[in-house]
């Protein structure tokens, strides 16, 4: 179990373990709690759970958002977690998930976001991606979702590794971002990252580029979340033994640093339909494209 969390198993461990040893008589709860695993990070007021706590619901009023972050830090692995959207009118507002080094936006960190972008009633939302190294993202992709996130829950993932960070929708691969192997300026894998969630008002860009505005007679605007799965390198100070390029894991071992032949097939569907905005393609915000773009998704 050193340094390593699976935090579903880990629980029912504990909890088989207290049940054997009689320290519990009635059957314990193997679900675990939002507070396992979360801090609220502003607003505790604007969070409330569903009654057995499986369901989290963070609201957005015209005083504030709300935001969580996990207690524990990681450094590569399988992070999970399934969303629903606001639904109905929800132009400028914005559903940030995402893991980061820190809790702000300081200038050195690294970052690896979903955003969700509200609409219109019955306008499609849009799911940006970025990836920040040491301070610097700027590296958006924008795609549409083939079914509506306001409707029900759908999984959004990120697998993490010394070779390929992939953005998952579902079991689809939305985004490849490689690295080189080499020390690079681009590809976050020095800092362990907590994972977040956040709703906040975004209407100076985030709808039809900051023309739509929220509308507040419609709030509040609540996103909901379920089943926070994590299967990854829990960080420990110095650092911890999973850290190394062990493959003891199975998200750090050879099938996991490319796209297995039936993601990519799944992956040449959404390059084809989906993507709506590409930094390495918007040549004239970079006449030189940053060096990530040259490396291939399919490797
Ligand atoms: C990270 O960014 C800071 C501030 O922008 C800079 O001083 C530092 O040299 C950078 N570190 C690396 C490793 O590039
Ligand atoms: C909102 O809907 C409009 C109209 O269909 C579309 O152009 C836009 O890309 C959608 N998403 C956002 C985030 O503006």
């Amino acid at each position: 179990m050193k340094g390593r969390l699976s935090a579903m198993p880990t629980l029912l461990f504990i909890a088989a373990l207290m049940a054997a040893s009689g320290l519990v008589s009635e059957a314990a709860d193997s679900k675990a709690s939002f507070t396992d695993n979360f801090n609220i990070m502003w607003s505790e007021n604007h969070f409330t759970t569903s009654e057995d706590g499986q369901t989290w619901y963070l609201a957005l009023d015209k005083e504030t958002g709300c935001g969580f972050q996990t207690k524990q830090s990681y450094r590569f692995g399988w992070f999970s977690m399934k969303l629903k959207l606001v639904g109905g009118d929800s132009a400028g507002v914005v559903t940030a998930y995402y893991m980061c080094t820190e809790n702000g936006a300081g200038p050195t960190r690294d970052e690896l976001d979903f955003e969700f972008l509200g609409n219109r009633t019955g306008q499609p939302y849009l799911i940006q991606t970025n990836v920040y190294k040491n301070g610097t993202g700027g590296r958006e992709m924008r795609h549409m979702l083939w079914f509506d996130p306001t409707e029900d829950f759908h999984s959004y993932s990120v697998l993490w590794n010394n070779h390929q960070i992939v953005f998952f929708v579902d079991s689809v691969p939305m985004r490849v971002y490689k690295n080189n192997g080499e020390a690079n300026d681009f590809f976050p894998n020095e800092k362990p990252m907590y994972l977040f969630s956040s709703i906040w008002n975004a209407d100076e860009w985030a709808t039809r580029g900051g023309l739509e505005k929220t509308d507040w007679t419609r709030g509040p605007f609540v996103s909901s979340y379920k089943d926070f799965n994590v299967d990854g390198c829990q960080w420990e100070d110095p650092y911890p033994a999973c850290v190394s390029t062990t493959t003891d894991n199975w998200w750090d071992q050879y099938k996991a640093w490319h796209l297995s032949d039936s993601q990519k097939m799944d992956f040449a569907w959404v390059q084809r339909n989906l993507v709506i905005y590409d930094y390495c393609k918007d040549y004239e915000r970079y006449p030189t494209l940053p060096g990530e773009c040259s490396l291939s998704p399919w490797d």
